[in-house]
């Protein structure tokens, strides 16, 4: 936490209440985005931050909470617990004073459960008093080490054997604020001088990303209202960037399967004159497309549908483009989603990848000989990522990766190193990503 985004409108007591709830929340399954979503107006933003601290450090807490107070507390005083514990974290760093956090994290236990309070400072209070050897014991358990479940631990490491450590210590960073200027209004090095003249310190490229040194309201963007501007990663930008690097004649065909919220959608249409079908499941999540659109003055015709049921939304003419950017477990987006590893069970994966084969399987007869298909996922997992594509192209004998541009395939969100890329490739600062250009080879014969 910044001192930028430190909470400083309500007590901190009644903040600590709202990230106990939320906590409760996302072990009881709910996201933060929900609940949060929930939570009252002016209490959001403060909430907001405490609450991303204590994802990103709720594996100590626990491991912590259980070696000061071994039997389970009930669950509401846990997590008020826990949000304090992982507010105390990490060593060194904490954003409050001890006496502070401790002084407020009883007060908000008097106030909703009084008869807690004495055992909540008691608990805090020792902490206080034996961090050194508390910390060194909780840093020697797996949990405490690198704050994710021990199976998501497990799937990094026989994924990437090599880069886990730096994967797992890059997801409790903050992500970058990066943007996307609109190729029909203007290019990144012109965006980043208005930045400059409006006091917005920020860097251009690759392509039409800029990236800002520190985060801002997008209301402070000029021109973001007007359509100049959107916020998207820069590995995010990557797949309309891939799609249309053939490039994509005027009036082409297009098909966004998966499209809410339209990041992508819009960055296709900012590229090239197209004739855009997006289709996403969730109606809710569909209405932001429209949003997105309108704001950057673009046009494409949205349709709530299930891509992976083309019988019931088809009409027959093939697609030129395909953007398949598949529901997957965000193991890639993790530092803006700090709840998602403690949401996913390890069970989830193996679903999330038949969901993900199915949908490329129902669209790859919808897309024309010679077409493009970009199969991409916010993902570092194999199973969702490359072990996706190798099956599918060992399923579709008509499926080849295409030579050029090249794919990057798996990006991992690792620290900026662009000098040296090693295989596989990280994506600096970026988030993690997993990106694939199929193309539909004519002369395959059907055996
Ligand atoms: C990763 S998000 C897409 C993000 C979007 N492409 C963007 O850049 O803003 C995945 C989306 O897939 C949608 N989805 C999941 N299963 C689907 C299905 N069977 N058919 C259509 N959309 C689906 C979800 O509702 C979700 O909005």
């Amino acid at each position: 936490m910044t001192d930028a985004t430190r909470p400083a409108s309500l007590p901190l007591a009644v903040l600590l209440g709202h990230t106990a709830d939320a906590i409760s929340a996302v072990r009881g399954g709910t996201s933060l985005n929900d609940v949060l979503a929930r939570c009252p107006a002016e209490a959001r933003p403060g909430t907001q931050a405490l609450a991303f601290h204590a994802m990103r450090w709720l594996g100590a807490a626990e491991v912590v909470r259980r070696s000061l107070v071994p039997k389970t507390p009930p669950p509401r005083i846990d997590a008020l617990l826990l949000g304090a514990l992982a507010l105390l974290w990490p060593p060194g760093g904490p954003p409050y004073a001890d006496h502070v956090l401790v002084d407020q994290a009883v007060s908000a236990a008097r106030r909703r459960w009084p008869a807690s309070a004495s055992f909540v400072n008691a608990v805090l209070r020792r902490f206080v008093r034996e961090r050194e050897s508390v910390v060194a014991a909780a840093l020697n358990d797996p949990l405490g080490r690198w704050n994710h479940p021990a199976w998501w631990l497990e799937r990094l490491r026989r994924d990437w054997p090599g880069e886990w450590e730096a994967i797992a210590d890059a997801d409790n960073a903050h992500p970058p604020m990066t943007l996307r200027v609109n190729a029909r209004r203007s290019t990144a090095a012109a965006y980043v001088a208005r930045l400059a003249a409006a006091g917005i310190e920020a860097e251009a490229g690759p392509g039409h990303a800029v990236r800002l040194s520190r985060p801002v309201a997008v209301a402070r963007l000029p021109g973001f209202a007007e359509g100049e501007v959107s916020v998207q990663d820069a590995a995010a930008q990557r797949a309309a960037e891939l799609l249309a690097a053939a490039p994509l004649a005027p009036g082409a065909h297009v098909l966004d399967a998966c499209a809410a919220p339209g990041g992508k959608t819009a960055h296709l249409l900012e590229l090239a004159d197209l004739d855009l079908l997006a289709i996403d499941r969730d109606p809710a999540r569909l209405a932001r497309v429209d949003e997105t659109l309108a704001r950057l003055g673009l046009r494409a015709r949205t349709l709530a549908a299930d891509a992976a049921d083309p019988p019931a939304w088809w009409d027959g003419r093939h697609f030129d483009a395909i953007l398949l950017d598949a529901p997957c477990s965000a193991s890639g987006i993790v530092r803006r989603h700090p709840d998602v590893r403690w949401l996913r069970r390890a069970s989830d994966i193996a679903v999330l990848a038949r969901t993900q084969a199915r949908l490329l399987d129902a669209l790859w007869p919808l897309l024309a000989p010679e077409g493009r298909l970009l199969y991409c996922t916010c993902s570092l997992f194999r199973a969702e990522g490359q072990e996706q594509i190798d099956a599918f192209l060992q399923r579709q004998g008509d499926a080849v990766i295409a030579a050029s541009p090249p794919s990057p395939g798996h990006l991992l969100p690792l620290p900026d190193n662009r000098q040296a890329r090693p295989a596989p490739a990280s994506s600096g600062a970026d988030d993690g990503f997993f990106l694939t250009l199929i193309e539909k080879n004519r002369d395959h014969k059907h055996p």
